[in-house]
């Protein structure tokens, strides 16, 4: 089976968790595509989506779904997403696609964080893939200093995301650095540490708004992963 078939069985399986005629938050990537597509084909439909990037929102409107702005809603029951590596407890590095800041926005709404995924995106640290910070530019050279000096325990080289050669822009006019070299182990305190750095808008780790079930697609079915007991 293809990565992208198990990414797409991932989404259908999150299918059964959205109640028709609800609003529900909707991530950014090529697993959460698929979501979209089989959203659109429900029966009784959603009553629309909050999205987390321009990208998504494009998606869902193609797809005939109507889209709310974040602060035009109180609370999500659910939001599904897809990550880069998903952890043993369900905290994640998110930000791939470069739509961290949003995704965290809407993962604040929701009452339930639903990770989609295929199998290879399970590890039991979190740190092989380049962790995203979105940055602001004036920002980037301190901050990728202060990784070098190291966080947490971990130190970590950081580049600058270029999209044509030039600085990538994100949603929110800023940039993105991708840190290599880190061994996350404990995820909930690097998180909240780089949060309080000057320039860092969001670092792409997901542990205060980790995910409560985690649906990876595996060769051998579905697999369901829980954990928020
Ligand atoms: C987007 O910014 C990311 O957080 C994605 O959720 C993540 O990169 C997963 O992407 P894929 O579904 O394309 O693997």
């Amino acid at each position: 089976m293809t990565q992208d078939a198990l990414k797409a069985m991932a989404a259908q399986a999150a299918l059964e968790y959205v109640t028709p005629g609800e609003i529900v938050g909707v991530g950014t990537g090529s697993t959460v595509n698929h979501f979209i597509r089989l959203l659109a084909g429900m029966k009784v439909p959603v009553k629309g989506a909050v999205s987390s990037s321009d990208a998504s929102t494009a998606l869902l409107r193609a797809a005939g779904i109507a889209t709310f702005d974040a602060s035009e809603v109180q609370a999500l029951a659910l939001y599904v997403d897809g990550a880069d590596e998903i952890d043993p407890r369900g905290c994640m590095i998110k930000g791939g696609g470069a739509a961290l800041t949003r995704e965290k926005i809407v993962a604040a709404l929701a009452r339930r964080f639903i990770c989609i995924a295929d199998a290879s995106k399970r590890v039991p640290v979190l740190g092989n893939f380049p962790l995203p910070v979105e940055v602001i530019p004036m920002a980037a050279s301190r901050i990728a200093r202060q990784f070098a000096a190291g966080v947490c325990g971990a130190q970590g080289q950081a580049t600058l995301r270029l999209k044509n050669g030039q600085p990538l822009i994100t949603d929110n006019g800023q940039h993105i650095l991708d840190v290599s070299g880190l061994r996350i182990t404990d995820p909930l305190a690097f998180e909240s540490a780089v949060n309080q750095w000057p320039g860092v808008v969001t670092v792409g780790i997901f542990a205060h708004q980790r995910a409560q079930i985690c649906l990876l697609g595996t060769p051998q079915g579905v697999q369901t992963l829980r954990f928020d007991v």
